[in-house]
């Protein structure tokens, strides 16, 4: 059992505190903003992710895990103390550390003997020098201080799970007692523990990030160039993923990534390329790929169209992927945003995320309780995001409530003949329009 302080309580630092407490640790979850510590006091996670609520209540009750705004207490009472604070795009398109700093200065002062600082915020390399050099320089005393880099991998929708059954565990030490300390921390867990030098465990989170963005990248590409020869992506993709060098995973095409993380850390991975004299050419292709993505899908639903300008397009997902109400970089909202710059009028409906997209969208939009309330009187459908309860909708009972016939499948979900059969004009995103082309040789 260790005493763990964990500075952030936003996806990363709950999803964390939650999951350290439920080993046993004591953990002490630190935030600056009083209204989200207030809501957690209160027993209320303030977003959706599945099975994270039940996992907090049942550790503060269990009097494994509190919420506080005082740092000094909760670093002075610790031993191991992770950085989960954001580290978002700065305006150069570098990782903003301005929150890391703050994290790293807050520790220094409160500096009441030796401690173990864990960074799990995204952050480039050399961050760990950094932290290291700001807590040397601010704490009163000369204590020792270890600092690791742990990337997080777990996707929001299933934090949970991806936390407690990670693919690998990555950490990044300079001396052998911090990574004692760590796999002692991760023990409960059975996963492949990789322990590296600081620089390379930093390296390891933007290189697996690049790397998943740029197979989404890939297959739009490869689902633009299908579009225009009269290819179906979807069996291309199939016989390209079944190669094991390849896989199958992450090669969907759509609306491009989103997120709080691939259009940051791609970014910030570019920038420090550049910083020392490289030109990643393969970095930028990924970004521009993404950003097109969403003028390209436009484009599709224009051509269904014929015109924007007084259109309504009903929209089927905010979120910037299924299972959270994080709409952070969601191309769900870029695309809606070009929507109504083009002079149509949009009505959305997401299972959790309305509320959080409403902060963007305001009032610019409507907000349907039901599909079937985007649905009613619109000229076109979209899907933007690929929640489970929209892939066994009824697509006949939707296609009678709109005015017109146009079917977006910004997510490659339906099987064109069933949306032609409910009476759509179906258009994927790379894929042959229904009646095109037959699956015979597939049946
Ligand atoms: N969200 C994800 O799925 C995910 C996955 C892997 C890695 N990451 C990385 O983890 C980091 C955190 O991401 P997130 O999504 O949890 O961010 P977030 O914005 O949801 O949460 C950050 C929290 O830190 C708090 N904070 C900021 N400065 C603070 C300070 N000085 N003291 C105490 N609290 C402070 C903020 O109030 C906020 O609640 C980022 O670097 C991100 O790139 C995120």
């Amino acid at each position: 059992m260790s005493e763990i302080c964990i500075i952030g309580a936003g996806y990363v630092g709950l999803a964390t505190a939650a999951c350290l407490a439920e080993f046993g640790n004591d953990v002490a979850c630190v935030d600056i903003d009083e209204t989200k510590l207030l809501q957690l006091k209160a027993g209320a996670v303030p977003f959706y992710e599945p099975g994270l609520s039940e996992m907090i209540s049942r550790n503060v009750t269990g009097g494994r895990l509190h919420f506080t705004s005082r740092t000094e207490d909760a670093v002075r009472k610790s031993t191991v103390v992770f950085i989960a604070v954001g580290t978002p795009q700065g305006e150069d398109g570098h990782a903003d550390l301005t929150q890391v700093r703050a994290a790293a200065m807050n520790i220094a002062r409160a500096l009441n003997g030796p401690k173990v600082v864990v960074n799990k915020s995204t952050s480039p390399v050399e961050t760990g020098d950094l932290i290291a050099s700001i807590i040397r320089e601010h704490r009163a005393e000369p204590y020792e201080v270890s600092v690791v880099s742990n990337p997080e991998f777990f996707r929001e929708g299933s934090a949970i799970a991806d936390f407690m059954h990670p693919e690998r565990i990555i950490i990044g030490v300079s001396d052998k007692d911090s990574a004692e300390v760590m796999r002692d921390l991760y023990s409960p867990i059975s996963a492949p523990l990789l322990v590296t030098d600081v620089k390379t465990a930093e390296m390891i989170k933007y290189a697996a990030n690049a790397f998943l963005a740029m197979k989404i990248s890939f297959a739009n590409e490869i689902a633009r160039i299908c579009h225009e020869v009269g290819a179906e992506f979807k069996d291309v993709i199939v016989g390209v993923g079944s190669d094991t060098r390849i896989g199958p995973e992450f090669l969907n095409a759509g609306l491009g990534f989103g997120g709080s993380c691939f259009p940051k850390d791609v970014m910030a991975l570019r920038r420090v390329s550049e910083k020392h004299g490289l030109e990643p050419a393969l970095l930028g292709a990924i970004l521009d790929v993404n950003e097109t993505q969403i003028e390209w899908s436009l484009d599709r639903i224009k051509e269904g169209l014929g015109n924007l300008k007084g259109a309504r397009v009903g929209v089927l997902g905010l979120a910037f992927k299924p299972d959270t109400d994080d709409v952070r970089e969601s191309p769900a909202i870029a695309l809606i945003e070009r929507l109504l710059d083009e002079g149509a009028t949009v009505s959305a409906h997401d299972p959790v995320a309305a509320q959080s997209a409403q902060k963007i969208l305001g009032e610019r939009i409507t907000y349907g309780a039901t599909t079937e309330d985007v649905a009613r009187g619109a000229d076109a459908l979209v899907l933007a995001t690929d929640w489970n309860e929209y892939k066994q909708l009824d697509l006949g009972h939707l296609r009678l409530l709109m005015k017109g016939r146009v079917l977006f499948d910004g997510r490659n979900v339906y099987d064109p003949h069933k949306a032609l059969a409910a009476g759509f004009a179906y258009i994927g995103v790379g894929r042959l329009a229904a009646g095109t082309f037959s699956k015979v040789a597939n049946e």
